[in-house]
């Protein structure tokens, strides 16, 4: 047995016990002649390891030539540190080991960065080291994280008559919307795999199939701008569920966020998780993913605007834009003119917003460069709107609706956590509903999928998909914790028939819906069960659950923001027989290109 306890196991109760372990040197520090003090390292903890002179002088001059993130093995006694000695701050810092044997199993090249204290290096370089980089303990607690994360997802469904089922990787393009990643086949001379951008397909027709129940942990591929909450290949907690509506599947996923909450964090939650409409958190919140451990909400003051004097919010409303605005409560202080005339406003700016008005609130009235355009009636109006008090900051943009929804919610988020309005500890998860089917395309004069072609249209709205089919809500929904898109589904259209007219929406025609997803459209044919289901992005799940807000580090080995590993090389170039194989010829390579 090369160990018989693990670094992070022992305490006084064990004194006297000989016992071996094994695991890095985490810092090594001699003591004059006498001694030699190791923190031995494994993923359980770290533990302290003594080596003495008079003990043996051959292990001392071994012990002596010790380096950090070598691999040993020792054996030796274990002692309690007494009472002056206790380390607090370790588990083990009662006890240490006074060695007897020491085994060097492989020794370190000089490490590329420190693990742990001071300031972490580039991530660049972090990712090329990758596999050292993972032993700092915040990634090991993630990676941990993410494993307790799928495991308690896995007993959830496993016990609620869920299977788990694979779908194939070597597939055929799906609909997500963003680009594929392709991969030639040797035998079919000039045809493509497509790696699954979801298993939307597959999983639609194990429901056709009978399989009632699904679930995967599965692995999906985009080839698509990269952002802090986005990797090229990520994994989904992805489901499906035959004979059921849209609240059936609402219920499941809300029972395993709140058990999954509860089993990682040890935090509870409400039971069923509240349920708000697309329409209404864009009036409100301007964003389909609101942030909801703080209130803030938009205001309209767009009438208001109209009769006052103010020449820019008179000529929005009339021109039909919107004045709509948000309340920082207790904030007029903490924004110099600077910061609101320069830096908030370049901010909203960066959303198309071509300004930002600001008012502070000040004995009972407005103060503000444009204050004097406001009678007293439309200040007072305007405070008993906003809810203002003394002290509030009052920020309004006038614009085309959409700007006034993108520029104030970025703001109201900024404004969130500069000013502290939430305990970052804390978990606000909401279904947003309803959102449109369809959302028109300017560029190419027609309408695309909001979600995907397969949503089914809201019942009540099925007349409006001849009339006005903007106006068509889906029957899907987003699960959005603290601003972020957690997870997304809808029920499923099972009618070939009503599918056909989605497609003629979307300008799809029947040779090219057949060719993309003719094998869908088949299953349908036969025998379609109501379905509907939702994929929740496991990730970004572990991302939240950790605190974190870069993807990358709950991932093993992830991708830069240009998809790059830059542990591995990947992509990389291959040889010319594999190319040649395949029959492909790479044209125009210079060569800096990557
Ligand atoms: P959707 O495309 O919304 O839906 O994806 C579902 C969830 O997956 C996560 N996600 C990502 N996470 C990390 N990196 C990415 N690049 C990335 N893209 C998406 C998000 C998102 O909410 N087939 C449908 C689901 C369904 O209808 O059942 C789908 O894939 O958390
Ligand atoms: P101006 O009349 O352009 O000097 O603007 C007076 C104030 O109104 C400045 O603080 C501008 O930032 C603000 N402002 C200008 N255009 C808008 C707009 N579209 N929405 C909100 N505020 C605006």
């Amino acid at each position: 047995m090369l160990r018989t306890k693990t670094c992070g196991e022992l305490r006084r109760a064990h004194e006297d016990e000989t016992v071996k372990l094994c695991g890095w040197v985490n810092s090594y520090r001699e003591q004059g002649k006498e001694l030699v003090f190791v923190d031995l390292r494994d993923r359980y903890g770290k533990t302290q390891v003594v080596f003495r002179t008079d003990d043996s002088a051959e292990i001392d001059a071994r012990a002596r030539k010790l380096r950090r993130e070598d691999v040993i093995q020792v054996e030796g006694v274990v002692r309690y540190r007494g009472d002056d000695l206790v380390n607090p701050k370790l588990e083990t810092g009662e006890i240490e080991i006074r060695v007897s044997a020491l085994t060097v199993f492989s020794k370190s090249k000089t490490p590329p960065f420190e693990l742990e204290g001071g300031e972490l290096p580039n991530e660049e370089l972090r990712l090329k080291h990758r596999f050292f980089d993972l032993r700092r303990s915040t990634l090991q607690e993630n990676i941990r994280l993410r494993h307790d994360l799928s495991q308690a997802v896995r007993e959830y469904f496993n016990t609620r008559d869920f299977l788990e089922i694979e779908t194939p990787i070597l597939g055929r393009s799906t609909p997500e919307g963003a680009r594929d990643y392709l991969v030639p086949s040797r035998v079919h001379h000039g045809a493509f795999y497509a790696l699954p951008q979801s298993p939307q397909i597959y999983k639609q027709l194990l429901m056709v199939s009978g399989f009632d129940r699904y679930y995967q942990i599965a692995r999906c591929f985009r080839d698509e701008d990269l952002r802090a909450d986005r990797q090229p290949e990520f994994t989904q907690i992805d489901v499906e569920m035959t004979f059921v509506e849209r609240d059936d599947v609402l219920d499941m996923i809300d029972g395993l966020v709140t058990s999954v909450i509860k089993k990682v964090k040890g935090i509870e939650l409400e039971g069923s998780l509240p349920r708000y409409t697309y329409a209404d958190v864009m009036e409100r919140f301007g964003s389909d993913k609101p942030d909801m451990r703080f209130g803030m909400e938009l205001i309209d003051i767009g009438d208001v605007g109209a009769v006052s004097d103010f020449g820019v919010f008179k000529a929005v409303v009339e021109g039909g834009g919107r004045v709509r605005g948000i309340n920082a409560k207790g904030a007029s202080e903490k924004y110099s003119r600077r910061l609101l005339d320069k830096d908030l406003k370049d901010f909203v700016g960066e959303y198309g917003a071509k300004g930002l008005a600001y008012m502070k609130v000040a004995g009972g009235k407005l103060e503000s460069t444009i204050a004097k355009f406001f009678s007293e009636d439309q200040q007072a109006e305007i405070i008993k709107r906003m809810d203002g008090e003394d002290g509030d900051l009052l920020l309004f943009v006038a614009d085309k609706p959409a700007v006034t929804s993108a520029a104030l919610a970025a703001l109201r988020n900024r404004l969130g956590k500069e000013l502290e309005l939430y305990d970052p500890e804390t978990f606000c998860p909401l279904w947003v509903v309803d959102f449109p089917l369809l959302t028109w395309n300017e560029d190419e004069k027609r309408f695309d999928a909001e979600h995907h072609p397969f949503c089914e249209p809201n019942k009540e709205d099925v007349e409006l998909l001849e009339s006005d089919p903007g106006k068509v809500r889906a029957d899907s929904y987003d699960l959005v914790i603290n601003g972020y898109e957690a997870a997304s589904g809808s029920v499923r259209i099972h009618d070939s028939q009503v599918q056909q007219k989605i497609f003629d929406l979307l300008n799809i025609n029947e040779e090219e819906a057949e060719s993309r997803f003719g094998f869908l459209l088949e299953g349908l044919r036969y025998g379609a069960p109501p379905h509907a289901g939702v994929a929740l992005g496991l990730d970004r799940w572990v991302m939240l659950l950790a605190g974190d807000d870069n993807i990358r580090d709950v991932v093993a080995f992830p991708k830069t923001q240009r998809a790059s590993d830059l542990l591995s090389g990947a992509p990389a170039r291959v040889d010319d027989h594999q190319l040649k194989d395949l029959r492909i010829e790479i044209e125009g390579l210079d060569e800096d290109d990557e």
